[in-house]
């Protein structure tokens, strides 16, 4: 039995959710037992208990095999003090999911590449951080403050882990950093350079993020594993979804050194097109694809999911937001698309 416990979130999360649901219970023709578990996190958990992940939540976390998240956040917590995202960062930290693996993967173009996102440190989390008041030119002024800062285990966990995963693919890293600038970034630097010495096979290159973002669009082809902060990978992975097709289309995995994987897509919540039955639920569909080669260590199913996707695309269907790469496609609602992919993914 497999206990997968759902968070579908706010905004769009529910609707997209209710797609890789489909997927999951196909799962029963191919020999799975499935329990599926449904319960809050962000805004929706704000509005039922006061709090973006309760401690009901944490603790069914702590005895599940595999969590499935939407995404949180929208308009209507815009002015409340306690925010949806908070618990995405709880949850993040309270796992212990230190790496965020976000495969940059397009087959209609040749592209294969991962970020891994350092996921528990950085500036999400560094202190001091907050908003105080002090005497400056003797005016009382505001001010907002975060504290990028990294420690040796944090960074040796995420390299040995990226370093491990090389191991089965193109065997070259690359970090980025702002090593010119941060020192959290220059320790970061000499902890790869000594790591990498027990990796003799594996190629390392650093890049700082401000010329990554250029090679990025430039010479995307030559990446195999890119490994960088919180912040950073934050900002590249958005990035490089474009190479894809768009930000919808981007899954992701974090881990923590257990069994505990949580999946999820990378976009936000899109509070402006939720309920409407446009999102496109790619996704999160992705992210199981991720689940079923990770998790379930069943890469038959985890390729057919995947190519169950993309047959869709290349038969020339596609959700709104890729109507711009596909033009002679027709738009199809987040539904639809979750039924085709659904039928191919069981009869084909
Ligand atoms: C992401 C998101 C989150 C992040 C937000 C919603 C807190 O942008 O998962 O990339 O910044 O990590
Ligand atoms: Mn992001």
């Amino acid at each position: 039995m497999i206990n997968i416990l759902i968070l579908p979130g706010d905004g769009i999360g529910p609707e997209i959710t209710n797609q890789a649901i489909k997927i999951i219970k196909s799962c029963i023709f191919y020999g799975y037992k499935i329990n599926l578990i449904y319960n809050y996190i962000g805004g929706v958990s704000i509005d039922k208990f006061k709090t973006p992940l309760s401690e009901n939540v944490i603790k069914i976390c702590l005895n599940i095999d595999v969590i499935l998240l939407g995404c949180v956040g929208g308009y209507k917590w815009i002015n409340s003090p306690i925010k949806p995202e908070e618990g995405l960062l709880k949850i993040r930290k309270k796992l212990n999911l230190f790496a965020n693996i976000r495969p940059i993967k397009c087959p209609f173009k040749n592209i294969d590449f991962l970020i891994i996102r350092e996921l528990n440190g950085g500036i999400y989390y560094g202190k001091p951080k907050g908003i105080s008041k002090q005497i400056i030119n003797n005016i009382p002024t505001w001010y907002g403050y975060d504290t990028e800062i990294y420690n040796e285990q944090e960074i040796i966990r995420l390299l040995k882990l990226s370093f491990n995963l090389s191991l089965n693919r193109k065997k070259k890293i690359t970090s980025i950093d702002k090593a010119n600038v941060l020192y959290s970034s220059k320790l970061w630097r000499k902890i790869l350079n000594y790591i990498s010495k027990n990796y003799k096979n594996i190629s390392v290159n650093n890049l700082y993020i401000d010329y990554a973002t250029i090679e990025l669009i430039k010479n995307y082809k030559k990446f195999d594993i890119i490994v960088t902060s919180n912040i950073f990978g934050d900002i590249i992975s958005d990035q490089c979804s474009l190479l894809t097709g768009s930000l919808g289309m981007l899954p992701s995995i974090s881990i923590n050194n257990k069994s505990i994987c949580l999946f999820e897509p990378c976009h936000g919540s899109a509070p402006d097109i939720a309920g409407k039955d446009i999102a496109n639920p790619i996704g999160i569909l992705l992210s199981l694809v991720m689940m079923f080669e990770y998790t379930l260590n069943n890469k038959i199913l985890s390729n057919k999911l995947f190519y169950s996707i993309y047959k869709i695309l290349s038969y020339g269907f596609c959700t709104i937001d890729m109507k711009k790469y596909f033009f002679n496609s027709k738009i199809i609602s987040t539904n639809e698309f979750g039924d085709l992919v659904n039928y191919y993914f069981i009869y084909d």
